[in-house]
């Protein structure tokens, strides 16, 4: 059975990035993840206009959706989200995320998302500052923090993230009380997993340090395991 959005949304989460699997092997990558415990797969959309990179489309999507129970989380790093929502609108879509960047009516992308029945997420790259989250709370259910720039997996993590991932889940918790996911997105790995946890990402994006071991139910498992112990749960 696909994951409920009370059983992904109340829990810490690894999130593999499908844009490291080896795509000859996605399906049974995939299959693996799931078998290990996985709830959410990561879904890297690119066009090559908002970021200088093409990747998966809704065909893909659609096979995987046949293929598995996993819920999917659908990262929209597009220029026109609102063109998109509806062609990844699957049952294992739970959760779809536009750029804050990307479009000029933030505000009606993520009605619309709530509209098809999905959590609706805003992405914000590493510059992007979290004052852009005022009036936007109520229509809100993930945040997606980039630390890497968007366009690549196997990059490294932008140190002065840190600081910007512990002052949003303050604002959080002082705002929703802990009711908005808080996802970060690259440049993640073993080394720092703990610690990032530690500040409160509630969801973890892991690509290619998670990939690129030859070992992904033992990776996968231990990722969880580890941020799990560290992530501090809700405050209220
Ligand atoms: C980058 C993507 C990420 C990427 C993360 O634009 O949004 O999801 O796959 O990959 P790693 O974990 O390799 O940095
Ligand atoms: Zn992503």
């Amino acid at each position: 059975m696909i994951p409920s959005d009370d059983s992904i949304r109340s829990t810490f989460q690894i999130l593999p990035s499908i844009l490291s699997s080896d795509f000859c092997r996605l399906g049974e990558q995939v299959h693996e993840l799931e078998q290990a415990g996985c709830q959410v797969l990561h879904l890297d959309v690119m066009d090559g206009h908002f970021v200088p990179n093409l990747t998966i489309g809704p065909p893909l999507v659609k096979s995987l959706s046949k293929g598995t129970e996993m819920a999917f989380d659908v990262h929209l790093m597009v220029t026109d989200p609102d063109q998109w929502t509806e062609a990844f609108d699957f049952p294992n879509t739970r959760c779809i995320t536009v750029h804050a960047e990307a479009g000029c009516h933030v505000h009606r992308s993520l009605q619309k998302i709530r509209d098809q029945g999905k959590m609706a997420g805003l992405a914000l790259n590493p510059a992007t500052p979290l004052e852009i989250l005022e009036y936007l709370w109520p229509s809100l259910d993930l945040i997606l923090l980039m630390t890497v720039n968007p366009g690549f997996g196997g990059q490294s993590f932008i140190e002065s993230c840190r600081g910007k991932i512990a002052s949003l889940r303050k604002l959080i918790e002082d705002r929703t009380g802990g009711k908005v996911i808080l996802e970060i997105d690259g440049g993640v790995h073993s080394g720092n997993l703990e610690e990032l946890a530690g500040l409160g990402a509630q969801w973890v994006v892991t690509g290619n340090a998670l990939f690129s071991q030859g070992q992904l139910s033992r990776d996968y498992r231990a990722f969880q395991q580890k941020g799990c112990s560290a992530w501090p749960g809700f405050s209220s």
